[in-house]
């Protein structure tokens, strides 16, 4: 079998003839759309190299020096620089690598701090959440007690005297602040103090502004949070995966609820391929990168209500927007208007909007974000074409000769931004 240096493709190709076009298909994709979900990126070959790599075949249960299987010496270096590139990223007191994702990372905190039957204050998913924070048919709704706070029905942002009456009222013993679909500044301190009054640990989950805590673009909770929690594969742009940092008073008792409680063998390529994309969010050049997601959003967001959309809280501080159909074509639900766009080349997924009547399903809205086309080097020129994109196909109401049309200069678009060779 021995491993030359034969090309992936080559062998992929020799051992699985039927995959090899499915990747060469999705290698395609990427290449010819425009990836404007908001949770996505597209990493850089050195992470790409470090999740293919043989770290893949060891098991290393356990923690570096404390290992259930012998032989785990690299696993151990791997996993102590991903460990120290985090804490010197976000200045955090303690650093787990290990959670297969941000719920998994979430569900460890959880049972860290919680007994069955427990009340969690978190924002509710419809109003930007995530389902790991309380969604009833997740471990999180189906082990603790859920209260849930929302935005302002008018300034469709956080009110924060809202939040602390709610908390006064329900004692939860942990407040979870962070979003999926929130694009506005989060005011953690905020929560921290509430947390504080009422006597509750204070979670942040900042899967989706992780990469701009990191640089100092966004406020971090890392100094007042108990836990602050994340994924790495969104504006981090490391592989599929989570994180958790804590307070030094809950580093034993976070650890072994990744493992043994929550996890088994880490997954140790993936975990060297976060080392290597902490390395890269190390350098100067990554907070270039995260200045130009802002600026992106800002003129993809400015650009859009030029056009005369309506945009949830009126625009954006962060790498996401969320665009309310409602106003501008009343009768297109988000399932349309994302079916639309994924036609024309331009990937977006719909979202509820705040105080939505349309289900889950449908939605009255859809989310955008540029983590991913400022990645593949676009700016704020490329923005403001693709907020026309997006305008035309809208307005066309879905209409095939627009969509086709829409297509072919997305197309050329891609082919002066090219992601692979
Ligand atoms: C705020 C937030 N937390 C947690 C997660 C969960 O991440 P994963 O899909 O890796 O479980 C997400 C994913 O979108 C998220 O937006």
């Amino acid at each position: 079998m021995g491993n030359t240096a034969r090309s992936r493709f080559e062998a992929i190709a020799e051992a699985d003839p039927e995959i090899l076009p499915v990747m060469q298909a999705e290698v395609r994709r990427q290449q010819e759309t425009i990836e404007l979900i908001a949770s996505e990126n597209h990493v850089s070959t050195a992470v790409l190299e470090a999740l293919g790599s043989v770290f893949t075949n060891k098991y290393a249960e356990g923690y570096p020096g404390k290992r259930y299987y012998g032989g785990c010496e690299n696993m151990d270096a791997v996993e102590d620089l991903a460990r120290q590139r985090l804490k010197r990223l976000f200045g955090c007191d303690h650093a787990n690598v290990q959670p297969h994702s941000g719920s998994q990372a979430n569900a460890a905190v959880y049972l860290a701090v919680l007994q069955p039957g427990d009340t969690i204050l978190s924002l509710d998913l419809a109003h930007g959440g995530h389902l790991s924070h309380g969604l009833k048919v997740n471990m999180s709704g189906l082990l603790f007690k859920i209260v849930a706070y929302g935005v302002d029905r008018k300034t469709e942002q956080f009110d924060f005297a809202e939040i602390r009456r709610l908390a006064r009222e329900a004692r939860p013993k942990l407040i979870i602040s962070g979003a999926s679909a929130y694009p506005r500044t989060i005011d953690f301190d905020t929560f921290s103090e509430i947390a504080a009054e009422v006597g509750a640990v204070h979670m942040a989950d900042i899967a989706h502004i992780a990469g701009m805590v990191a640089v100092g673009l966004h406020p971090s909770p890392v100094p007042t949070a108990g836990f602050v929690t994340s994924t790495t594969h969104k504006t981090l742009r490391g592989p599929r995966g989570g994180l958790i940092m804590c307070k030094e008073e809950f580093t034993k008792k976070l650890d072994s609820r990744i493992f043994p409680g929550t996890q088994g063998g880490p997954l140790m390529h993936c975990i060297a391929a976060k080392a290597v994309a902490f390395a890269e969010a190390l350098k100067p050049a990554f907070k270039s990168y995260q200045e130009q997601i802002l600026r992106n959003a800002k003129a993809l967001a400015e650009s859009l209500v030029a056009k005369g959309n309506r945009l949830v809280s009126g625009g954006t501080d962060n790498h996401l927007m969320l665009l309310d159909l409602r106003p501008a074509y009343p009768d297109v639900t988000g399932k349309q208007a994302e079916d639309w766009l994924v036609a024309s080349n331009i990937v977006v997924n719909k979202n509820m909007i705040p105080f939505d009547e349309r289900t889950p399903t449908q939605t009255s809205g859809l989310r955008i974000g540029t983590p991913a086309a400022t990645t593949r080097g676009m700016k704020e020129a490329e923005m403001r074409t693709v907020a026309g994109l997006i305008d035309r196909v809208l307005r066309s109401g879905g209409d095939a000769a627009t969509i086709a049309a829409v297509r072919g200069e997305v197309l050329e678009l891609c082919r002066q931004f090219l992601l692979y060779d």
